[in-house]
């Protein structure tokens, strides 16, 4: 039986990702920090078990993992945290956060699980869609997933004589809880259900990077091939606050 460890399994993608893994007979780790969540996940499939840790706090992290009861062949880095900067008026200790948990939140789970990866394994990383162009107020959230990006590129590059293979997802607008407090209009805005068909049916092909709702994606990707000075045109029309 496959076994997939999923962090940010208490809500929104990650959550529906755990439920679907589960109902396919998967072995499901989901992991988070909201005890409730974990406990409704805990009772909702047989073969979901939990492990509770905050991944910013390395001390944690490193002793959840070294205690797994089973070595997943999928590891699923979904936790991420999304905060905007109002204004154009900078907030280092914003940047801080968003930073804490998205970037060095899973540098410290890479480290972590690292000794426990062998050839075979997949290890999928949940960037976005707003890493490949400079959206407005997103200096925070933006620059963080762009550095997940090319973490995962990278290590790509890195373990690919080890045989361990190494997935980018970059979602578009879903509806969860991470935006639902967004008070712009999302252009495309996707469900939970929607997001995690697409996740799984990329990473059952192995693709190396994950994109969808696809057409929001593509209009993305190509503006990103743009001079930044027609970009910055495009993107302040499309994405006003
Ligand atoms: N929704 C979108 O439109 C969208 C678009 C592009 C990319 N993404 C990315 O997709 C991923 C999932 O987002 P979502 O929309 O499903 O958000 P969500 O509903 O807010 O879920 C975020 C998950 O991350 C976990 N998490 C956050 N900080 C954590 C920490 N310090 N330690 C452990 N777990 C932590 C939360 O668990 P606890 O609170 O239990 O700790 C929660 O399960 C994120 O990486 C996000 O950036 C989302």
């Amino acid at each position: 039986m496959s076994a997939v460890l999923i962090t940010g399994a208490t809500s929104g993608i990650g959550q529906q990702l755990a439920l679907d893994y589960a109902k396919r007979g998967w072995r499901v780790i989901a992991c988070g920090r909201n005890k409730e969540s974990l406990a409704k996940l805990d009772e909702a499939y047989p073969n979901i078990e939990t492990c509770e840790f905050d991944i910013t706090d390395r001390v944690q992290t490193f002793n959840a993992l070294r205690s797994l009861s089973l070595t997943p062949d999928l590891w699923l880095l979904n936790a991420g945290n999304c905060e905007y900067i109002d204004n154009g008026e900078m907030d280092s200790k914003l940047v801080e956060r968003v930073f804490q948990t998205n970037v060095f939140g899973l540098t410290n789970i890479i480290e972590a699980i690292e000794p426990h990866l062998v050839s075979g394994h997949r290890v999928a990383v949940v960037s976005s869609i707003a890493s490949e162009l400079a959206l407005p107020r997103a200096e925070a959230y933006g620059a963080s997933k762009a550095a997940v990006g090319y973490i995962a590129r990278s290590l790509r590059l890195d373990w690919r004589e080890r045989g361990v293979e190494v997935s980018t997802i970059f979602p578009g607008f879903v509806d969860t809880p991470l935006t639902a407090k967004n008070t712009f209009p999302m252009p495309m805005l996707i469900s939970v259900e929607q997001a995690s068909e697409a996740i799984q049916k990329g990473l059952d092909k192995g693709q190396a990077n994950i994109y969808f709702p696809k057409r929001f994606t593509w209009i993305l990707r190509i503006l990103g091939l743009l001079p930044y000075s027609w970009q910055h045109a495009v993107t302040g029309l499309l994405f006003r606050s």
